[in-house]
């Protein structure tokens, strides 16, 4: 798809008209015979006026990505070539609602549906300095976001750690960024074994990477670091064959962390920032590591393992070590990651779960995913979970001795991994409700969301 900014009258095949808060304004009469209330999601293409017209129960902002969602896939379905839509508002919500609208992934049709491609003009009275570089940073954003939902579908097989290092050397060529990739045998060197552990039984190697935006002048040094299970088979605590289907997805916290690295650049954003992913495949085999072992993580903790399927944690742990030590005066530093199911369960297939020591920073992030179109919730921490999840034999445990809590205790375990000086400045952000979607909700398709990308641009621009 094609999209344009213009202040231009362009004639185009089809005119896209938002009806706001029910208030049908043109074409009334058809529209009634038609029986449109102009209720959310409720979309007609009337041919003979050339116009689409699709409803908004409200003007909130992700009301109109909806609606732009419903009318480009209406477009989507017919041969007209171009549409418009005239608005001077709201600029960013509508390239959001079509471009995150309409994504598909094909990859693995043999037989790919033909689609025209569209051109979309966004018609307003002016362009200043501020829609326009609304408009650029949104198409920029989705960009980021559909690239991440790309790499995340792709199959386990196509997307392993190796692949995941070469998309990131990409994505750095081209943004001009740092690039180190490390592999094993850095790991084992660096007493990175927590991580490692995990990728044993792969033939897939592990990789760490780190990519580094480093704008001159920049304010301050922001720390971003994914989850990159490239594949969660459970490991020998194996998951059931039901819960292992989708587990490709869990990558998408480090494929997150991927998309912002794509796009820091392109938004000049004034801050150094960095991006760390563990990529790892988490499998079975003769090597694999196993329930009662103990691994002993980069800061030296060790870890009693009772469940090879609580990985994430022990990738993140050394990843956050890794960070930690690398980085110095660290402002602020984030983390992405499928980490548990008690987290879907607890707040929902929608929501991501902001947990950290510091609940103004949680609060200004769950304030971001909202602005921005993402759904966020804070999960505190407390005394009482910290404690479940020590340890007989060890300095503490990969699972939690509860079944209740289980998104905070997989916090807390994090928490572990942060050096006193950064408490106040970490957040951990449990994306694995909307990562993945089972389920076609809002303008997100089946399959990944790219959930986590535009809350993390979000909040980092109003740092
Ligand atoms: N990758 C999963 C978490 C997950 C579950 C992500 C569903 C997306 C959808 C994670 O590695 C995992 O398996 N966690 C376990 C932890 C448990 C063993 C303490 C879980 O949530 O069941
Ligand atoms: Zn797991
Ligand atoms: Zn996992």
């Amino acid at each position: 798809m094609q999209l344009n900014l213009t202040t231009k009258n362009v004639q185009t095949d089809i005119e896209i008209i938002l009806v706001i808060n029910k208030q049908i304004k043109s074409d009334k009469n058809i529209l009634k015979k038609l029986n449109f209330k102009a209720n959310d999601e409720e979309c007609v293409l009337l041919v003979e006026q050339k116009k689409i017209y699709v409803g908004c129960q409200d003007n909130k902002h992700d009301t109109i990505r909806l609606a732009l969602s419903c009318a480009i896939k209406k477009l989507n379905n017919t041969g007209f070539k171009s549409a418009k839509i005239i608005s001077n508002k709201y600029i960013r919500a509508i390239v959001d609602g079509l471009l995150l609208g309409c994504y598909t992934f094909n990859k693995y049709k043999s037989k790919k549906q033909k689609q025209i491609d569209k051109i979309i003009y966004i018609q307003a009275e002016k362009i200043t300095k501020k829609n326009k570089n609304e408009f650029d940073e949104a198409l920029n954003i989705c960009e980021a976001v559909n690239m991440v939902r790309t790499m995340v579908n792709t199959a386990p097989d196509d997307f392993y750690p190796d692949i995941m290092a070469v998309e990131a050397s990409n994505i750095a060529r081209e943004n001009q960024l740092e690039c180190k990739i490390y592999d094993e045998e850095y790991l084992k060197k660096n007493g990175m074994s927590a991580m490692s552990a995990v990728g044993r039984a792969s033939c897939h190697k592990s990789k760490l990477i780190h990519l580094t935006y480093r704008p001159i002048n920049s304010k301050k040094r922001i720390v971003l670091v994914g989850k990159g299970l490239t594949y969660d088979s459970g490991g020998l605590s194996l998951k059931p064959s039901d819960f292992m289907v989708t587990m490709k997805s869990d990558k998408s916290g480090g494929c997150a962390v991927l998309g912002i690295m794509s796009v820091v650049s392109k938004l000049n954003l004034p801050f150094e920032i960095h991006g760390i992913v563990g990529a790892v495949e988490n499998m079975i085999g003769g090597d694999a590591y196993k329930p009662d072992d103990v691994l002993i993580a980069k800061n030296g903790t060790t870890i009693e393992i009772r469940n090879t399927d609580a990985e994430g944690r022990l990738v993140l742990a050394d990843c956050l070590c890794y960070a930690q030590d690398e980085i110095e005066d660290i402002d602020c530093i984030l983390d992405f990651a499928t980490l548990t199911g008690a987290c879907v369960v607890g707040v929902g297939h929608y929501t991501s779960g902001v947990m950290g020591n510091n609940n103004q920073m949680n609060y200004q992030i769950v304030q971001s995913a909202l602005d921005c179109g993402e759904l966020a919730t804070s999960l505190p921490f407390n005394r009482y979970l910290k404690k479940t999840i020590n340890s007989k034999i060890a300095d503490i445990c990969n699972i939690s001795s509860t079944r209740y809590g289980g998104a905070i205790t997989a916090g807390m375990f994090l928490e572990h991994f942060i050096k006193d000086e950064n408490k106040q400045k970490w957040a951990h952000i449990d994306i694995a409700g909307p990562a993945f979607v089972e389920e076609e909700w809002g303008y997100n398709p089946y399959g990944a969301s790219g959930a986590g990308v535009r809350l993390a641009i979000e909040f980092i621009k109003n740092l």
